[in-house]
């Protein structure tokens, strides 16, 4: 099964950069089930309801989230009533929405997909490794469903790493996010699974992590920050990660990265 995973959409440049390549990149890879972190989408903090039914216009299977998930409002009103749109499970039990979800490909697959969240440098929730084991308690990869994916939304790179190599042979994919950089660690580890410290989002690069750089960078020269952060408005690059499982036993058979559009390297030179 191909899963394609596009990184978290940052704003207009992000909806316009994922409107204007996707089809190509569905086209090419064919993908089983499309995976969009969207928890930047509407104006670089949160998603809304409008914004979630433009995704899946585009093909989204399901929608992971991360700190960002309730920025917008209307988020906490909506989101219980989409069982495609995912927010961190850890958050704690009485949290409006789901964690994660049981999906039916076209071709009557079953994909599991988690949204967990991080603690380094993040709002505490619950441990996030305990969070996944009770989940993975109940679900075997290759016996109750036929793929596992795991969007883990954390800013440090040591608490990814090792959240990838502790669900090693667990799960079909541990895919970061969050950082909005991509990482060039795309690999399959030593148990099957497929990891990538950070998909990077998908947003205009010319910015700091998606906003226009003039605020940030002045916050960090001067201490504090004198404005309000609005996201950089220029060409987009979708950023994401294509990864192929064993039909029969769930775990990874490849892992890509794909950059496409925008000031990134393109790895869709075809
Ligand atoms: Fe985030």
């Amino acid at each position: 099964m191909k899963i394609l995973f596009i990184g978290d959409i940052y704003g207009r440049s992000g909806r316009e950069a994922l409107e204007a390549h996707l089809p190509r990149l569905k086209t090419k890879y064919q993908p089983d089930f499309l995976i969009i972190n969207g928890e930047n989408a509407a104006h670089g903090r949160g998603i809304t309801s409008k914004i979630c039914g433009q995704l899946y216009d585009l093909g989204a299977d399901c929608i992971t989230t991360g700190n960002h998930v309730f920025s917008q409002k209307e988020t906490l009103f909506f989101i219980g009533d989409d069982p495609n749109l995912l927010r961190p499970l850890n958050y704690p039990e009485q949290t409006p929405g789901n964690g994660y979800g049981v999906f039916t490909t076209s071709a009557g697959k079953k994909v599991l997909v988690a949204n967990l969240m991080g603690r380094i440098y993040m709002d505490v929730l619950d441990n996030p490794f305990r969070v996944a084991d009770a989940l993975l308690d109940r679900y075997k990869l290759g016996k109750d469903v036929d793929a596992i994916f795991i969007d883990f939304h954390a800013e440090a790179t040591s608490e990814k790493c090792a959240f990838g190599h502790y669900m090693d042979g667990r799960v079909s994919a541990v895919i970061g996010t969050h950082t909005h950089i991509p990482t060039a660690d795309t690999v399959i580890l030593d148990g099957g699974t497929a990891y990538q410290t950070d998909a990077g989002m998908t947003g205009d690069y010319n910015s700091v992590i998606g906003a226009d750089k003039d605020v940030p960078v002045q916050r960090f020269v001067r201490g504090y920050a004198a404005n309000h952060m609005s996201p950089a408005g220029d060409t987009g690059s979708v950023c994401g990660t294509l990864i192929e499982t064993d039909d029969a036993t769930g775990l990874a058979k490849a892992i890509s990265p794909i950059r496409i559009g925008g000031r990134l390297p393109s790895t869709e030179n075809d």
